[in-house]
């Protein structure tokens, strides 16, 4: 490439060019330097910095950038898991995003902007008050060119300061400055992401619109530590980050099938046999996928809730008429049973009104078919994902590992309905997601927000599974 210095200029451009680096404060070189990527940008070229090779080893790994490259801004937080994120750099490349990477003071224990820098092509950028990075791309601009931004590993300490908006480093000021959807990877030991000062944070964050993926039950890096803390693994990481990319259309051509609600087991013409479920947290998945872009079947028991834009509500009382409209609504690519379906109901309804004669009556019971089992133990027409919940007032993850087996779904979302936890009618969950392979905790949020995250989680699924 042809180079150009400032002398080679005739005096009349030397003296604009001093006075206009006078007024911005920058030397004649730096000033050339932003004149040129202006006129490089207002032609299209707007990823000059991403395309100009750096020096870096890594340059090779780079792809070309195109209109639909997807750019991501990877924060690495300090933690043990920091070393995962180099993986995950290469998983997100491999689907096709341009990785741009911060590492805080603490994420320079772990891995080197070394490293970071050469997996993604371009150097990693470690400070707020970094002259070079500040004249290159800018704290704001960094925040702002990319579609997404990824905090993994999130550290507790990295969660508290985002949750309070402290701007006191490169990584917290981008995360303030930014507009675009931030998804955070929390990875801590197990009495630390249990501490109620973290939950209050990651409420707090959820609340503001951060996603959340894992972190994963299992063994830490500190000797005979175990329990929920892991960071989720790259390709979880991955597939979540280009799920929330994908957003509006992140589940277009895809079948849903939801329950919602409780079903109601007549004894006769005016009682019921009922439950407490408010079909909430099932209106707000068949409302996420119906807003993924889904092709949205609810199948729902009598609620004070409306039907959910853009689904087809299918209205039912008994866990009977429920199975059937489940049935007749396949195929799907995906069912959801988020209905607290009536286990049990009286083997016979009385025609008539029961009347109360002395001694009060005995009502026989006979068990209510189970619709998730049913249809997750298909031979044919299986949905491809069959994603069951719990209802659980003890042990919740041991009964909800327990129940995924029995009932044979892929997945079962886990909620501790103890009346003290206010979820069975209340508007928040904290829901653990129990899969063959891993156990997630997610934060206390609203019903929303769960069928948002769960929305990001089923689509990041079907796209795994087409790799
Ligand atoms: N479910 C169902 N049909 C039933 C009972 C439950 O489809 N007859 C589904 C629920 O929609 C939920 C899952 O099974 O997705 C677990 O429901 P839950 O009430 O937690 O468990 P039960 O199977 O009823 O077991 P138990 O009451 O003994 O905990």
């Amino acid at each position: 490439m042809a180079s150009l210095t400032v002398r080679q200029l005739d005096d009349k451009l030397k003296r604009l060019l001093r006075l206009r680096a006078a007024r911005h404060s920058r030397s004649m070189e730096d000033e050339v330097r932003v004149i040129l990527r202006q006129a490089a940008e207002e032609t299209g070229l707007e990823t000059l910095d991403l395309i100009n090779p750096p020096t870096q080893p890594g340059w090779q790994k780079a792809r070309a950038v195109t209109a639909e490259t997807k750019r991501i801004l990877l924060i690495i937080g300090g933690g043990i898991a920091a070393y995962k994120s180099l993986d995950l750099i290469r998983r997100l490349q491999e689907r096709g995003a341009q990785v741009r990477c911060i590492l805080t003071a603490a994420a320079q224990h772990f891995v080197t902007p070394l490293s970071v820098g050469a997996l993604a092509g371009e150097r990693a950028y470690t400070d707020l008050f970094d002259p070079t990075s500040e004249f290159d791309v800018g704290h704001i601009r960094m925040a702002r060119d990319t579609d997404l931004v990824v905090v993994a590993p999130a550290t507790a300490d990295l969660i508290a300061r985002v949750a309070h908006g402290h701007a006191s480093d490169l990584a917290t000021a981008v995360l303030l400055a930014t507009d675009k959807p931030v998804l955070i990877a929390p990875a801590m030991n197990p009495y630390m992401w249990a501490a109620k000062a973290t939950q209050r944070n990651l409420a707090q964050l959820t609340a503001d619109g951060v996603r959340v993926v894992g972190p994963n039950a299992g063994e830490m890096a500190e000797r005979g530590e175990a329990g929920i803390g892991r960071m989720a693994e790259p390709l979880e990481i991955a597939s979540a980050a280009l799920a929330i990319i994908r957003g509006a259309g992140a589940l277009a051509g895809k079948r849903v099938l939801v329950t919602s609600g409780p079903t109601s087991e007549p004894i006769d013409p005016v009682r019921v046999l009922a439950n407490r479920s408010s079909g909430k947290q099932g209106h707000a998945i068949a409302a996420a996928a119906a807003a993924a872009g889904a092709e949205v079947v609810l199948v729902s028991g009598p609620v004070n809730l409306p039907d959910p834009p853009g689904v087809s509500a299918v209205h039912v009382e008994t866990a009977r008429q429920m199975l059937a409209a489940v049935e007749k609504a396949l195929p799907a690519d995906v069912a959801v049973f988020a209905a607290a379906v009536a286990d049990w109901r009286p083997q016979q309804m009385s025609q008539s009104k029961i009347k109360k004669h002395g001694r009060p009556p005995t009502i026989e019971l006979v068990e209510n078919p189970d619709i998730l089992s049913t249809i997750a133990h298909r031979k044919s027409g299986r949905p491809r994902l069959v994603v069951g919940f719990a209802a659980e007032t003890d042990h919740v993850v041991a009964n909800a590992k327990a129940k995924l087996l029995k009932k044979g779904c892929d997945w079962i979302l886990a909620n501790d309905v103890s009346p003290e936890t206010g979820i069975m009618g209340g508007d928040s969950n904290t829901i653990h997601v129990v899969t063959a392979d891993v156990v997630e905790s997610w934060p206390p949020q609203s019903k929303d927000e769960v069928a948002r995250a769960l929305v990001v989680r089923i689509a990041a699924a079907l796209e795994e599974a087409k790799r």
